[in-house]
């Protein structure tokens, strides 16, 4: 089938619920655009699991803050459409600003609690942003099962808070990170770096992946496994902008504690020049990102 493109929020709905009225079921990826093959595993991942896949395209100005990259953020849409359809892409929903956001439109949703850590605490209304324009889109949705990537791991937590409070007919699948064979996080961001900041942005996941190790041979203490995090970032002069230990679902740090659980949320944001990047593992349960990566393959565990 070819793929549907939708600029008004009423077609959307209507071909969504055309997808249940034929008795299908509807997978929704939500995203920003400038797709990459992080965005096509979660379109891959939702075709295996539903009939239809819609995918939303909408560079979301309430979830950027004064200063952010709302402006420059990369607009690509001849290629994203593209890309969609030869990945199978049913429904592609691509709104105005205006659509979204109408004159007189005053309601924002807020999840609590999760959101003050790791990125909340440094991009102000950024989640009240994110799960406005989320809601929206599950609102036009209706019933369907939505994927995001774990590499906004907070985001999905959000998300799945957000759905499970608001009571909606969602059904949140949680993807595992998608990586460059250096390691590097799949990001439309990293179009941003130079040659020289790409190669450097690797010391992240080599961060990453050099606790992950600490943390398998037993190391149970979050000071010592976050030096051995921030070692790599420091070294390839990367400006960090958090590095913490949580509680992998409510997101709670565990500060300076020295008997971790067996299973934790490193999570790490940085400055590669003047590109802020975010990346990720669940100690104890994720394998080596490193190696992940460089055996070719995703994370597991869905
Ligand atoms: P965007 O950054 O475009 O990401 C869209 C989806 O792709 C998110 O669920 C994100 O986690 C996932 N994703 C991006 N890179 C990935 C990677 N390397 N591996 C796995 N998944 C990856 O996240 C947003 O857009 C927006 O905040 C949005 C949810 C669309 C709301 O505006």
């Amino acid at each position: 089938m070819a793929l549907e493109l939708y600029h008004d929020a009423a077609g959307f709905r209507s071909a969504c619920e055309s997808v249940r009225a034929h008795g299908g079921s509807l997978g929704l990826v939500p995203t920003m655009g400038a797709l990459h093959a992080g965005h096509m595993a979660l379109v891959q991942a939702a075709k295996r699991l539903t009939t239809k896949v819609a995918v939303t395209l909408f560079v979301n100005p309430t979830q950027f803050s004064v200063g952010e990259d709302f402006g420059r953020y990369p607009r690509t849409l001849e290629q994203d459409r593209k890309l969609c359809e030869s990945n199978g892409v049913e429904l592609l929903f691509v709104p105005s600003v205006e659509e979204m956001y109408p004159p007189g439109e005053c309601t924002r949703v807020r999840v609590t609690g999760i959101t003050d850590g790791l990125c909340g605490t440094f991009r102000s209304g950024h989640f009240d942003g994110v799960a406005t324009v989320v809601s929206k889109f599950f609102g036009l949705a209706g019933t369907c099962t939505a994927l995001f990537g774990k590499k906004d791991y907070q985001q999905l937590k959000v998300i799945e808070r957000l759905v499970k409070d608001l009571m909606l007919p969602v059904s949140i699948v949680g993807h595992p990170i998608v990586r460059e064979p250096d390691g590097v996080a799949m990001s439309s961001r990293n179009a941003y770096l130079t040659a020289d900041e790409r190669q450097r942005a690797a010391a992240i996941v080599v961060g990453l992946s050099s606790a992950w190790q600490s943390f398998e041979a037993g190391e149970r203490s979050a000071p010592r496994l976050i030096e051995r995090l921030k070692s790599k970032l420091v070294s390839e002069q990367l400006d960090i902008q958090y590095t913490e230990l949580t509680h992998p679902e409510n997101l709670e740090a565990w500060g300076t504690r020295t008997d971790l659980p067996e299973r934790v949320l490193l999570a790490v944001a940085a400055y590669c020049g003047k590109t802020r990047l975010i990346d990720n593992v669940v100690l104890g349960e994720d394998p080596d990102p490193l190696q992940a990566a460089a055996a070719g393959h995703p994370s597991p565990a869905e």
